[in-house]
């Protein structure tokens, strides 16, 4: 059995967290997190002297934000020392003053008897060997009432960036050097990364992390995250917001609670519109959303094997696949299918240097949900 721990390894072999943020403009930075709060249902007044627990930070960027919110509690639990050292010099940095506890451990390995008002894990979840499990553990802290946020990898989602690391298969098949492989990767994808003006994280962070991380684990798609919470949890919000409620709330009790079903449909309903980060088109079927999901999840599967050469993914393969992606597109916007188009020309010529309309797709990246503990 592979003794591999997900990130933590990877991380520390490299002495780095790959999550840096610019963060020069405080005031910008804060006001976006106070919006995907806001997205998620959570008011940021109400966390005043509530108790928080945070799970991987990473290098802390995101942390300075719950400090600002004065909570009475605030734990951050991660095991690589370059994310225990940057998450210590953030708080240190921004909030000398906090309350805030450090704890290194392996999060799996993580026990205590004290329970959360709210539980965070931000891009943790995903590819970790089991994603539900690990989801499970960190939401059992979350107090009765208490709020999870969390990430997901949908593979709606995440499918123009596995595209991405299959062209950086192939342009860095001969190149042995990570470093090496950095710089050409950094200089290559600069065009599809200035594409994207909110984008935070520092180019090179992104390329390590993203494209040259081996993960290793499957993706987590929304509706796996309520299934891994049903029992115990509801599903309150989402970013980005896309669930629809149009239930009268007097008739939401009992049996007819069902937060999680009445997400799960919304996702079913909506989950095209992951594909793209540019457009949105009307809900649809949900047999073909599903069957959309199936062929994303395949193809990351198949380009997760090829990088840890158990299974080669030759490029014939990967253009049926991507067929099946356009079949299941169809009505989606133009700009997104010739996008795609073109990458399977570019793929099957090797000539990824053509690459134009390509560069500036990117999917809506790891979306977030909020669920609420029962009481
Ligand atoms: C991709 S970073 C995310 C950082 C930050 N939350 C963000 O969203 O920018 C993942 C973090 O989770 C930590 N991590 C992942 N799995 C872990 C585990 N099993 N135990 C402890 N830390 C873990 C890594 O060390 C790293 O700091």
């Amino acid at each position: 059995m592979s003794t591999e721990r997900p990130f933590v390894d990877f991380y520390s072999a490299h002495g780095l967290t790959p999550t840096r943020q610019d963060i020069s403009d405080l005031k910008r930075h804060f006001q976006r997190r106070e919006a995907l709060h806001r997205q998620l249902g959570i008011p940021t007044g109400l966390l005043k002297n509530a108790s928080i627990a945070e799970f991987g930070p990473g290098s802390g960027h995101n942390a300075i934000f719950w400090a600002s919110c004065n909570p009475a509690r605030y734990i951050l639990v991660d095991a690589t020392p370059a994310s225990l050292d940057g998450t210590k010099a953030q708080l240190a940095k921004y909030y000398p003053d906090a309350n805030y506890e450090i704890v290194d451990s392996d999060i799996l390995h993580f026990e205590s008897e004290e329970r959360f008002d709210l539980v965070v894990c931000e891009g943790v979840i995903p590819t970790q060997v089991n994603p539900a499990a690990f989801l499970q553990h960190i939401a059992s802290f979350a107090a009765p009432g208490g709020v999870v946020i969390m990430t997901c990898m949908d593979p709606i989602s995440i499918l123009s960036e596995i595209l991405r690391r299959y062209t950086a298969t192939q342009l860095t098949r001969e190149i042995e050097s990570f470093d090496q492989k950095l710089k050409l990767l950094v200089e290559f994808f600069g065009p599809d990364l200035n594409s994207l003006e909110g984008m935070s994280r520092r180019h090179e962070d992104w390329v390590i992390d993203q494209i040259l991380h081996i993960w290793t684990g499957p993706l987590f798609s929304m509706s796996e995250a309520i299934a891994a919470l049903k029992s115990e949890f509801e599903v309150h919000g989402s970013s980005p917001r896309f669930f629809d409620d149009w239930r009268w709330y007097k008739d939401i009790h009992g049996a007819g609670f069902a937060f999680n079903e009445s997400g799960e449909e919304s996702y079913f309903a909506n989950a095209h519109n992951f594909i793209d980060y540019r457009y949105t088109s009307p809900s649809r079927d949900a047999v073909k959303n599903k069957a959309l999901v199936t062929i994303c999840n395949a193809i990351y599967r198949k380009q997760f094997a090829s990088e840890r050469a158990e299974a080669a993914y030759p490029v014939t393969q990967l253009i049926e696949d991507l067929e099946l992606v356009l079949v299941l597109l169809e009505g989606a916007h133009p700009k997104t299918l010739d996008a795609i188009r073109e990458f399977m020309v570019c793929a099957e010529n090797g000539k990824f240097d053509q690459l134009a309309e390509f560069r500036k797709l990117w999917g809506r990246g790891q979306p977030y949900l909020s669920f609420i503990r029962n009481a």
